[in-house]
C-alpha cells in the first residue's frame, strides 16, 4: 500500500466543522487524523490559520499528546502492553515475538504500511495480561501461537471492529 494521496477538499471539510467552535483544536486535529490516519505535517499552517493561533502552538499541543502522529502509520496499529501486570506474565516474551514476526522494532512501521508497532504503559485491561490491541480490538492471555494466529488475521484486508478477544 502507498501513502494516502493528500485530499486537501476532506481537510477544508474538517476544518469548517470546527471553525466556530471555541477551543476547537484538538477535536479537529482527532478528525484529521481519525480521517487521514496520521497529521500531515503540511496541515499545520492551514489549521493554525483557521482557528487564528501560530503554528507553532498547533506544533506544540500536537507533540504534546502521544496519540498525535505527524507521520503516517501502518492499516493497523498494535499496541503491545509492557506494564506490570503484562510484564509478570510475560510481555516481554510476546513483544519480542511480535517484533520477530514483523520485522519491526517499537515504533516502526511496516514498509508496506500493514503494521504499526507501538508499546504502552498500560492498557487498562490488566485481567487479560499479557495483553496487546490491534486498532480498536483488545487481545488477551496472549501466547506465541495466540499472537501469530492474530497477526495472520491482521495480514488480510480487514475493517478493524471494537471488541475484546
Ligand atoms: S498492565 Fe497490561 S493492561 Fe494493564
Amino acid at each position: 500500500m502507498t501513502q494516502k494521496e493528500i485530499d486537501w477538499g476532506r481537510l477544508d471539510e474538517i476544518i469548517k466543522r470546527h471553525r466556530d467552535e471555541n477551543w476547537a483544536l484538538i477535536p479537529l486535529l482527532q478528525d484529521i487524523q481519525e480521517e487521514f490516519g496520521y497529521l500531515p505535517p503540511e496541515f499545520i499552517e492551514p489549521v493554525a490559520e483557521a482557528l487564528k493561533l501560530f503554528p507553532s502552538e498547533v506544533q506544540g499541543v500536537i507533540t504534546f499528546y502521544a496519540g498525535f502522529s505527524l507521520e503516517p502509520k501502518g492499516r493497523n496499529v498494535i499496541k503491545s502492553c509492557r506494564g506490570t501486570a503484562c510484564h509478570v506474565k510475560g510481555s516481554r516474551s510476546i513483544l519480542r515475538f511480535i517484533k520477530k514476526e514483523l520485522n519491526l522494532e517499537e515504533g516502526e512501521t511496516s514498509p508496506d504500511y500493514q503494521f504499526t508497532l507501538e508499546t504502552v504503559a498500560c492498557l487498562g485491561a490488566c485481567f487479560l495480561a499479557p495483553a496487546m490491541m490491534v486498532n480498536r480490538t483488545y487481545f488477551g492471555k496472549l501466547s506465541p501461537p495466540k499472537v501469530k494466529s492474530i497477526l495472520a488475521q491482521y495480514s488480510r484486508p480487514k475493517t478493524g471492529e471494537s471488541e475484546i478477544k
